[in-house]
C-alpha cells in the first residue's frame, strides 16, 4: 500500500471527494486473498459478498493475476480496429462452452444489456419488422443504471428522479406466463429477464416457466435474452444458468464473474440474431481489450479445468441445507431461496442489522430488496468455510428481536 490511512480517514477522505451514490459501510478494503478480505484497520473478514458475485475465483486467484502481469508485459490496449488474441480466444472459449455463436465485448453488465437490447431491436429491422421495438422485461428485475438499462429495470426506485424513462420497456409479473401473454403486441420484439433475480430478492425462474416463455417467443417471432451478469460463469452450478433448465436464449448478456474483476462485460448470440449487426452498428473503445480479456481467458480456463461450476453446486446445496437450520430456528426467516451459491434468507423484517452486525463478527453479508439477506460467495469455498459463516450468522440471528 502507497498511503497508509485506517479505515475512519479513508471514509472521512472518501465523503469529501467521491460523490454519494452508496449506501457505503465504514470500512475501507485494502487486500484480499481467496474468500477473505482485509480492511484499512488490519481486521480481516470471510468475504461471502465477493463483489457482488464477481470474486468468483476468490480474490487475487494465481492463474488471473499471472495473466494481467504477463499481458501487462506484452500489450495492455489496441482499439478494435484490430483484431485482438485475447478477444478472440475467448469469444472461442464462451462459444464452444456454450449454446451460443458470436460474442461481442464490453465493460459492464448494464453496457451488455445496452448491447442485447440494441441487437434485439436490429434483429427486427432485418426480418422487416421496423415496427417491433418494445422489450417485455419482469418486475423487480435489475438490468443496470444506464438510461436504456434503467427503462429495461423494473423497479419504480430505480426510475425515480431520472424521468423521462425512455420509451419501449413494458413490465411482466416473474414466473407469470398469463401477465407475459397480455402484453405481447404487434410492437413486441423481445422478452428479456434474469434466470435468478438478484437484486430483486434471489428468486428462481421456474423451469416450467421458461419452456413456456421459449414457446411464446418462438410461436410470436421474438427474441428471448437472458441476463446472466449476476448468475453466468458458474454461480447457479453451471457454466450458464440457461444450462440449469435447458432453455436456451437468444441474446444472453454476462459480466461480474467473466472477468473476476477486471472490468468486463459480453453478450453472446445465436448466429442468425448475431448477423443483424453489421459494421458500425455497435462497438466499444475498451471492450475486450487485450487486458480484460486475457484476465477473462484464465478464469473460464479455470473454470473448466478445475469443474468450478460443480463445486459451486455441491457446495451450494450443503450451504443450503444449512441455511434451512437456520429457517427451523428463527420464526423471523421466511424462506430459503436461489440456486448453486446465489442463496438468500428471505426475512419477514428489515436484513439491514444482520448484516452491520455480521460485519462486527468478521462476515461479510449482504441484504437485497430490503428483507432479503443474499450470500455470493466466492465459488471456490469450502464446506469448514460455510460452517464458519453459519456459525457467525446463527449467533448475530440469536440476538435479533422478531418483533
Ligand atoms: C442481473 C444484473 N444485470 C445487470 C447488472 C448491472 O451490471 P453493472 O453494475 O456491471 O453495470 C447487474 C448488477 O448488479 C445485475 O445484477
Amino acid at each position: 500500500m502507497d498511503i497508509l490511512m485506517n479505515n475512519q480517514e479513508w471514509v472521512e477522505l472518501g465523503k469529501k471527494y467521491c460523490m454519494n451514490t452508496y449506501g457505503r459501510l465504514p470500512i475501507a478494503m485494502v487486500e484480499g486473498k481467496g474468500c477473505y478480505v482485509k480492511d484499512a484497520d488490519g481486521k480481516e473478514y470471510l468475504d461471502f459478498v465477493a463483489g457482488i458475485a464477481v470474486n468468483s475465483l476468490g480474490h487475487c486467484p494465481e492463474p488471473v493475476v499471472a495473466a494481467i502481469k504477463k499481458q501487462c508485459d506484452e500489450i495492455i490496449h489496441c482499439s478494435n480496429i484490430y483484431w485482438i488474441p485475447k478477444q478472440v480466444e475467448l469469444a472461442q472459449l464462451l462459444c464452444e462452452n456454450s449454446c451460443y455463436d458470436k460474442v461481442f465485448f464490453c465493460n459492464s453488465g448494464a453496457e451488455a444489456n445496452e448491447g442485447c437490447i440494441k441487437l434485439a431491436r436490429k434483429y427486427a429491422i432485418t426480418q422487416g419488422h421496423p415496427e417491433k421495438y418494445e422489450i417485455i422485461t419482469m418486475k423487480k428485475s435489475f438490468h443496470g443504471r444506464t438510461m436504456g438499462t434503467m427503462a429495461a429495470t423494473g423497479q419504480d426506485k430505480i426510475h425515480n428522479g431520472f424521468g423521462p424513462v425512455a420509451p419501449g420497456f413494458v413490465y411482466a409479473d416473474y414466473n407469470d406466463i398469463d401477465s407475459l401473454k397480455k402484453l405481447i403486441n404487434e410492437k413486441t420484439c423481445a422478452i428479456m429477464l434474469e434466470p435468478v433475480q438478484g437484486e430483486g430478492g434471489v428468486i428462481n425462474a421456474e423451469v416450467e416457466y421458461l419452456k413456456q416463455v421459449r414457446e411464446l417467443c418462438d410461436q410470436n417471432g421474438l427474441v428471448l435474452i437472458y441476463d446472466e451478469v449476476q448468475v453466468g460463469i458458474g454461480r447457479t452450478g453451471k457454466l450458464f444458468a440457461y444450462q440449469v433448465s435447458g432453455v436456451e436464449a437468444d441474446i444472453t448478456s454476462l459480466a461480474k464473474a467473466l472477468g473476476n474483476g477486471a472490468p468486463i462485460g459480453a453478450f453472446m448470440a445465436k448466429q442468425k440474431v448475431a448477423d443483424a449487426f453489421q459494421p458500425g452498428d455497435h462497438g466499444s473503445t475498451y471492450g475486450g481489450n487485450p487486458l480484460v480479456t486475457a484476465a477473462a481467458c484464465a478464469v473460464v480456463k479455470t473454470m473448466l479445468e478445475k469443474d468450478i461450476p460443480a463445486h459451486a453446486a455441491k457446495i451450494g446445496a450443503y450451504f443450503k441445507e444449512k441455511l434451512a437450520g437456520l429457517k427451523a430456528k428463527y420464526s423471523y426467516v421466511d424462506d430459503v431461496r436461489g440456486q448453486g451459491l446465489l442463496l438468500g434468507l428471505g426475512l419477514k423484517i428489515p436484513g439491514g442489522d444482520i448484516v452491520a452486525k455480521c460485519l462486527e463478527k468478521g462476515l461479510l453479508i449482504n441484504c437485497t430488496a430490503g428483507t432479503v439477506l443474499r450470500f455470493v460467495p466466492p465459488l471456490i469455498i469450502t464446506e469448514a468455510e460455510v460452517d464458519k459463516a453459519v456459525a457467525i450468522l446463527d449467533e448475530v440471528m440469536s440476538t435479533v428481536k422478531a418483533e
